[in-house]
């Protein structure tokens, strides 16, 4: 997350209980996530249930072919793609730890390149009137929104995107008290009293697993984890690319059995090997980095990359050379760009100048 000026609101609260235990490996999946659940030690081969109920186990290629689509009266107004067109993932084997397999073979909601949204993460939104810009898809923070306003932004034809930190501690969140001592790292840059997790942990998982249900709860139709880019810096964890893949895997896997949609947040390394693992990208600043176009085997894949730049002046008043500076095009082409003040308000510019104030409470 580097920059963005993450949640300050937080209205609590959920009685969290334990989240349900998965332990599952590294997968490659195409659009239709299996979800393991382990209850035992029973190795599975090639298991085909011809039910209607694929297990994606040793797919090679064909996902099942959809039978329900998430909630029509939710996507009427949603660009979605359908099953076909994310392509560039094949369904891979499944590696499981051994144990019952459930199979979640509703599509999950796939948004397509180039679908434009709005951020908002510092304040709670404001649905009850039409939310302006009137678009398919918003990222609001999972605290600090109840399931009423996801509910009313359903109502609006909107895709809720929700945020939540999976990889540091923030001290405000209701459930911080919930952390082993010993899962807390480093601070983080910039964010004092934000502490880096050691994602490897069982702990750390079970309460990250308890968010995801808590979305899910809330009616979210994907969740934003932000921080898992913690191998680019010193933890105090000994976090590589492949514990992010793995953590990663982890929320996408439970993501996907709440029949959620998950993204990957900045972490460019990864962001190669994670394209089959989530439904789109969330990227900072890749034009003032210089780095768009590490994301691109999204746009190839058919799933979006959500850009946001952060220019002098935003929120407020951005200057039309520094609004061209940020909408340059190095890299991003197909991506779904925004200009943000980093505070992640409701103030939201697009490339074509106009500019939105999305109601927040
Ligand atoms: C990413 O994928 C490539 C090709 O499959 C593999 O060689 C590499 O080890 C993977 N990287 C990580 C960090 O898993």
């Amino acid at each position: 997350m580097e920059e963005v000026q993450k949640t300050l609101s937080s209205s609590p609260l959920y009685n969290d209980e334990k989240p349900p235990q998965r332990k599952i490996s590294c997968f490659r999946r195409h659009r239709y996530r299996t979800l393991a659940a382990v209850a035992g030690t029973i190795a599975l081969l090639g298991i085909t249930l011809g039910v209607g109920l694929g297990v994606g186990l040793t797919n090679s290629g064909d996902a099942p072919k959809s039978t329900s689509t998430v909630s029509a009266d939710r996507r009427s107004a949603s660009p979605d793609a359908t099953a076909s067109q994310a392509s560039g993932c094949q369904a891979g084997s499944l590696n499981l730890l051994g144990g019952l397999v459930m199979a979640n073979t509703t599509p999950l909601w796939q948004p397509l390149p180039g679908t434009p949204w709005q951020i908002v993460l510092s304040q709670p939104i404001d649905a009850t009137k039409a939310l302006v810009p009137a678009l398919s898809v918003y990222d609001i923070d999972m605290y600090g929104n109840t399931a009423l306003t996801i509910q009313q932004m359903h109502l609006q034809g909107i895709r809720v995107i929700c945020y939540f930190s999976a990889g540091s501690w923030e001290a405000y969140r209701p459930d911080a008290g919930l952390f082993s001592y010993q899962d807390l790292g480093n601070n983080l840059n910039g964010w004092p009293g934000e502490k880096w997790l050691n994602t490897q942990s069982k702990g750390v998982r079970d309460i990250m697993a308890n968010r995801i249900k808590l979305a899910a709860e809330k009616g979210c139709d994907a969740v934003d984890p932000d921080n898992l880019d913690g191998f680019e810096t010193n933890t105090g964890f000994p976090l590589t690319a492949s514990t992010a893949l793995d953590y990663l895997t982890f929320l996408s896997v439970t993501a996907a059995s709440y029949n959620m949609a998950i993204g990957l947040k900045n972490a460019g390394p990864i962001a190669t090997n994670a394209t089959c693992l989530v439904e789109f990208s969330i990227i900072e600043s890749c034009i003032s980095n210089s780095e768009c176009s590490i994301y691109q085997n999204f746009i190839a894949a058919g799933k979006p990359v959500f850009q946001i730049e952060y220019p002098l002046g935003a929120p407020g008043y951005v200057t039309s050379q520094a609004l061209s500076r940020s909408c340059k095009t190095n890299g991003n082409v197909g991506y779904s760009e925004i200009i943000k003040g980093k505070d992640l308000g409701g103030w939201v510019e697009y490339c074509d100048g106009t500019v939105f104030n999305t109601a927040t409470y």
